[in-house]
């Protein structure tokens, strides 16, 4: 795994964001309240370019009538289709794969190769970033 400087710390503030590539690969570095962290630009869902999405919060569970906001800047929401990961892993926050709607007529058939492909949790491929002489490093 070899370091690439992506910028400086004075360059990538809280709550901003820097895409780069690296070896063919766009990678999203973000500053979540001074840490970093780094997202592969591609979306699981088809492949958009997820680093350049919004970045937001989330409601919680919380009671009828109750409407609790956060996790405010650490919520990236993919630009096609709105799909949304969390920054601090890479992972969804919400998987679509295993959502089901109840369902009419249907028959099942065993998978010819094993299947359960959607059954998998979509993630964003992350990658190590450190601080290093003010200077942010990515290890890709
Ligand atoms: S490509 Fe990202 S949600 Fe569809």
């Amino acid at each position: 795994m070899a370091k690439h400087i992506v910028g400086t710390v004075a360059e990538i503030g809280p709550g901003q964001r820097r895409i780069v590539e690296v070896n063919g690969v766009s990678v999203g570095v973000f500053n979540v309240r001074g840490t970093y962290y780094a997202l592969r630009n591609s979306c699981p869902h088809q492949g958009a370019p997820l680093c350049l999405g919004s970045v937001k919060g989330t409601t919680l569970p919380s009671a009828p009538g109750e409407y609790l906001w956060a996790r405010e800047g650490e919520i990236l929401r993919c630009p096609w289709h709105g799909w949304e990961f969390d920054i601090l892993t890479g992972r969804s926050l919400f998987n679509p794969h295993r959502v089901r709607v109840k369902a009419y007529e249907v028959t099942v058939e065993p998978p010819e190769d094993g299947g359960g492909d959607e059954e998998e949790d979509p993630a964003v491929q992350t990658y190590p970033v450190t601080v290093e002489a003010g200077r942010v490093v990515l290890h890709l």
